[in-house]
């Protein structure tokens, strides 16, 4: 088959613009201030964009009119190369619920780099690591690689070929890595997204062949009798008699809750993946679960192969990281003052009189700026989108990164943020926070990701 590359690049130049106007719409005073306290970074992205598409080398870190540079991190803080210092709630999309370069986790990185940084060969401490996963998540085995989209890639796969059946379900609205076979309806637009529920399956990003997705279901989040309905459906594709694979994507709740969601909710799913938080800053992952399944990963039968798994630098970072930060008591801490963070937010938006709602549990929360509170996608179409972002730049304004940077993002609480910058984050959400309840410009939610 010959593809038309013109089309293509045409379709990607669409969307590209579609990105770059979305993003402009939210251009204003606090756009100006921003651009004003930038200026060095604004130099980097024109020279780095020479080399690299949109200057980044992650899409989510694009930004209108340039992505902000940052030069280095400690602690609750980050500070871009203009030298502006930054309160960080981000925290690296959750990976740093344990502080930036916690002295802890440099002084165990620095120690492995004098030893070899790389074997090609197994560790000998990485089963230390391996059994304090297996403890901490209540799993009996694990098996590690380095990026969250190849946990849930090897998830899939194990589950497909533990029960020998093609299909998966995945929720509408979530994300889980640029894995082709869950790269579908993460943000559908509402033209193709079709019934509420039984959702459409529709890829997230050009260049995911049909062969690919087709035997993605997609499932409306909180709506179980849907779900049901979809597996009697789909019977014979999903699961035979001993029924179906239960994953968690914990890639982010590994580092929110001590024990993970499967903890907090108290299921025990099949499988579950990790990564994130629990390597304390470098690449670390991980797909576990029951012995029944992960025992059938034999060699020259399932693969389950990386040159970087279990890298010594990394598993290293990992044992710190579990046993010296992100105890159970610093993550209950933590916890609290996210607590604190939303119940702020909450009276400041009662008292301003905002249209928002603030959800939040363990380390994380997020503030959604509409009339009822998000429970799935559908709902979250309904967010005004654009006093989101009013309220991210007003607030990285005043040195405050307050959650991750897209409206479906979240805050973190780290196991290092104190009291006194909790205040500080709501001092200065009180102080936009009639900017933004005035602020009226609509920005729309890109369909690919
Ligand atoms: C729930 C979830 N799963 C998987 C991923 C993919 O992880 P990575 O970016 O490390 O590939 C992410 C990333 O944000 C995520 O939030």
């Amino acid at each position: 088959m010959r593809v038309d590359y013109r089309c293509l690049i045409h379709d990607l130049h669409y969307k590209s613009l579609h990105f770059v106007i979305f993003l402009s719409r939210s251009r204003d005073e606090e756009m100006k201030k921003l651009e004003k306290r930038t200026p060095k970074s604004k130099r980097i992205y024109e020279k780095a964009k020479r080399d690299v598409p949109f200057g980044v080398h992650s899409t989510y870190r694009y930004s209108e009119p340039y992505p902000v540079y940052f030069a280095r991190a400690k602690g609750t803080r980050l500070w871009d190369v203009d030298g502006n210092e930054y309160t960080d709630y981000n925290m690296g999309f959750g990976v740093l619920a344990s502080g930036h370069a916690h002295p802890a986790i440099v002084k165990a990185i620095k120690e492995q780099a004098e030893q070899g940084t790389d074997f090609g060969f197994e560790w000998e401490d990485t089963p230390k690591f391996a059994r304090l996963l297996c403890d901490r998540f209540a799993v009996d085995q694990v098996k590690l690689s380095n990026t969250g989209a190849e946990a849930t890639m090897y998830a899939t796969r194990f589950a497909r070929s533990y029960t020998g059946r093609n299909k998966i379900i995945k929720f509408e609205g979530c994300y889980h890595g640029g894995n082709e076979t869950l790269l579908v309806s993460v943000k559908p637009a509402k033209a193709k997204e079709g019934d509420p529920r039984f959702p459409n399956t529709v890829p997230s990003s050009l260049g995911v062949p049909e062969g690919f997705y087709k035997n993605t279901l997609v499932a409306p989040f909180n709506d179980l009798n849907a779900v049901e309905e979809i597996v009697q459906r789909n019977r014979d594709d999903i699961a035979d008699e001993s029924g179906f694979v239960l994953i968690f994507d914990e890639i982010k709740t590994c580092g929110k809750f001590y024990g993970g969601m499967k903890q907090y909710v108290n299921v025990k799913p099949d499988l579950i993946t990790l990564g994130k938080a629990i390597g304390g800053g470098v690449p670390i992952s991980a797909v576990a679960g029951k012995r029944k399944i992960m025992e059938t990963i034999v060699p020259g039968v399932v693969s389950h192969a990386g040159t970087f798994n279990s890298n010594p630098l990394c598993v290293a970072a990992g044992i710190a990281t579990l046993t010296k930060v992100l105890s159970r008591d610093a993550m209950s801490k933590a916890a609290t003052l996210s607590e604190k963070l939303a119940k702020g937010y909450q009276d400041i938006i009662q008292d301003e009189g905002i249209d928002a709602h603030v959800s939040q549990a363990g380390l994380s929360g997020a503030v959604a700026f509409s009339s009822n509170p998000v429970t799935d996608w559908r709902s979250f179409q309904a967010c005004d989108t654009g006093k989101w972002f009013a309220y991210c730049f007003a607030m990285t304004n005043r040195g405050i990164i307050p959650a991750g940077p897209s409206p479906d993002e979240q805050w973190t609480v780290s196991v290092v943020h104190t009291k006194q910058e909790i205040e500080e984050h709501l001092e200065a959400f009180k102080e936009v926070s009639s900017y933004v309840k005035k602020y009226e410009k609509p920005a729309e939610i890109v369909e690919a990701i």
